[in-house]
């Protein structure tokens, strides 16, 4: 490895679920370390790439022009054998065979846990929390999470239009896979009349019940959000039409709410984290997670963002009922 604080090598990848904003996440560490006169190396397809080897000297010029860019140009991947000391080895092992002195790692809490497992190994690794679920500690928000409500928001505006001229209401399941965020702060910008997530879990009795007052108060519509992973909302659907007298449709989401172009505050935010991470390896900081809280940048151990709780949205619910 280089004697820290010259030259160094500098390793990104992107792992776990897509996010819009890794791409500029990734144009930050490549101009930022460039500028402070490193190298970097982009890791393809994630772990997957450190463990194949699967490296590539990166340029200002294999960054230009993918700001604006939904997914991520360095691959992304899954991969649950990491967890395996031998696995891990071997990537390491490729990372000292070309003089990768820091590794930086864009993703979620898998991403994280492969990351706090290479610090153990002691590795250098910092974290750029990217996944649009919004569930990691340390951060007020992770990069892709706005996109991703804003694409939520933009469907059930558009669900809302034809539940109505229908006299529908309109079940819409999102990502987010335990965090509820992205139902709640969606289902808040569209004045959704209900919200279930697993902090406040469904109720069906009441749902029905309330449904029922609904329709007789002569509205035309409802909008029920629902994070993924609690029902099969396609039963739900029909059970609310039998038992409601509400029509009722279910749509789920999924994987466009992965795709796009990043907003301009997930392209912000994740330039301000991509030169962060630089600024923290040219302090000799590592074995840390960027995050931002309070508009402030700041860092934490992997150990300990994997182990405290993400704060939940339970305000922005509670706005909820008060704005009906
Ligand atoms: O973590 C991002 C996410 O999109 C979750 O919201 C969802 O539960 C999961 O990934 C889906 O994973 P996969 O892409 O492996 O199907």
């Amino acid at each position: 490895m280089a004697i820290w604080g010259g030259i160094l090598k500098i390793a990104v990848l992107t792992s776990g679920g897509d996010a819009p904003g890794m791409n500029p996440a990734i144009r930050a560490v490549v101009r930022a370390g460039l500028n402070s006169g490193h190298e970097v190396y982009g890791v393809m397809d994630g772990y997957q790439g450190l463990v194949n080897g699967n490296f590539e000297k990166m340029t200002r010029k294999s960054v230009s022009e993918i700001l604006q860019k939904g997914g991520t140009i360095l691959g992304t991947a899954r991969l649950p054998e990491f967890k395996e000391l031998s696995v891990r080895e071997q990537a390491v092992s490729n990372m000292k065979k070309l003089g990768i002195d820091c590794l930086v790692a864009i993703g979620g809490d898998g991403t994280y846990r492969g990351a706090q497992a290479l610090t153990e190994m002691g590795f250098p690794v910092i974290g750029i929390p990217g996944t649009i679920d919004n569930d990691l500690a340390g951060t007020d928000y992770t990069i892709g999470f706005h996109t991703a409500l804003n694409t939520i928001v933009d469907a059930i505006d558009k669900l809302r239009d034809t539940a109505s001229s229908h006299q529908r209401c309109s079940l819409v399941e999102t990502m987010g896979r335990d965090c509820g965020d992205l139902a709640v702060m969606a289902g808040l910008s569209c004045g959704a009349e209900f919200i279930i997530t697993k902090d406040h879990p469904l109720d069906k009795p009441t749902l029905i019940e309330k449904l029922k007052v609904h329709k007789s108060e002569g509205r035309r519509n409802a909008i029920i959000v629902i994070t993924e992973n609690i029902t099969n909302v396609h039963d739900l659907a029909e059970e609310i039409t039998e038992k409601s007298g509400f029509a009722c449709r279910a749509t789920v989401l999924g994987y466009v709410q992965r795709g796009g172009s990043p907003t301009a505050q997930d392209r912000i935010l994740a330039g301000r984290m991509g030169a962060y991470a630089i600024d923290l390896i040219n302090r000799g900081i590592t074995g840390v997670a960027i995050g931002e809280m309070n508009s402030k940048m700041i860092y934490l151990p992997f150990k300990e963002v994997l182990s405290m709780n993400n704060e939940s949205t339970e305000e922005l619910y509670q706005l909820v009922s008060k704005l009906q």
